[in-house]
């Protein structure tokens, strides 16, 4: 899998998302909005999930529903990070 690199973007630093179960992070969402985000690139609220995450997106259609669920049940198993990650 090749992904755009930040160095890539010309981004200074790589840009991430809070994936842990706080309120601040994904700790809101339900399996569906999730399944929404990877496989849709939309995020709950509708707006569009950018790069390089939108480059994810194709890849995550080759994920079956039960593979999908067992990466939504980890991420619900990990301890909440209140703030997002570089903030
Ligand atoms: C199984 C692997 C992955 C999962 C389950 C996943 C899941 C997610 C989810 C659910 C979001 C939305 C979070 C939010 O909006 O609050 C997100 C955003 C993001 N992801 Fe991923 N991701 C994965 C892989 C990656 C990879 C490989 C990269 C980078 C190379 C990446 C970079 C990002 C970035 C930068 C965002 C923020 C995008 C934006 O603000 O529009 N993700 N990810």
């Amino acid at each position: 899998m090749e992904l755009a690199c930040p160095s890539r973007t010309g981004q200074a630093k790589p840009p991430a998302a809070n994936l842990t179960p706080a309120p601040s992070g994904i700790g809101g969402w339900t399996l569906a909005q999730f399944d929404t985000a990877l496989r849709q690139a939309k995020r709950p609220d509708g707006r569009p999930l950018v790069v390089p995450m939108a480059f994810v997106v194709p890849y995550a259609q080759n994920l079956t529903d039960m593979e999908l669920e067992a990466l939504w049940k980890h991420l619900r198993s990990i301890p909440a990070v209140p703030a997002s990650p570089g903030s």
